[in-house]
C-alpha cells in the first residue's frame, strides 16, 4: 500500500489541498487503485511557504500546486506502484 498524505494545515488548505485530494481520488478511482493507494490529511509539514505539502511513505515532501496531481501521481505514485508490481510478480 502506497501512502500519500497531504497538508491539509491552513496555509495548505489556502493554496488548494482539496482540490489535490478531490483530484488523486478522481485518479485512484478511475484506475481502480482503491487497494494500492491511500490517501490521508496531514497537518503542517513544515514547508508553508511553498505550494501545497505532500508526504510519501518513503519521507519524502514534495510540493503541488493545485493543478499539479496529475503530474504528482505520474512522477512520484506511478513508479512506486511498478516497484510493487514487480516484486509481486518476482
Ligand atoms: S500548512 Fe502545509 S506545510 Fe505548513
Amino acid at each position: 500500500m502506497i501512502e500519500v498524505n497531504i497538508c491539509i494545515g491552513s496555509a495548505c488548505h489556502l493554496k488548494g489541498s482539496y482540490d489535490i485530494i478531490r483530484d488523486l481520488q478522481y485518479i485512484i478511482d478511475e484506475e481502480g487503485l482503491e487497494q494500492k493507494v491511500v490517501l490521508k490529511g496531514a497537518f503542517c509539514l513544515g514547508r508553508c511557504t511553498k505550494a501545497v505539502s505532500l508526504l510519501l511513505d518513503d519521507g519524502e515532501v514534495v510540493s503541488v500546486d493545485r493543478n499539479g496531481a496529475r503530474n504528482f501521481f505520474e512522477t512520484y505514485v506511478r513508479p512506486k506502484l511498478l516497484i510493487v508490481t514487480e516484486r509481486k510478480l518476482g
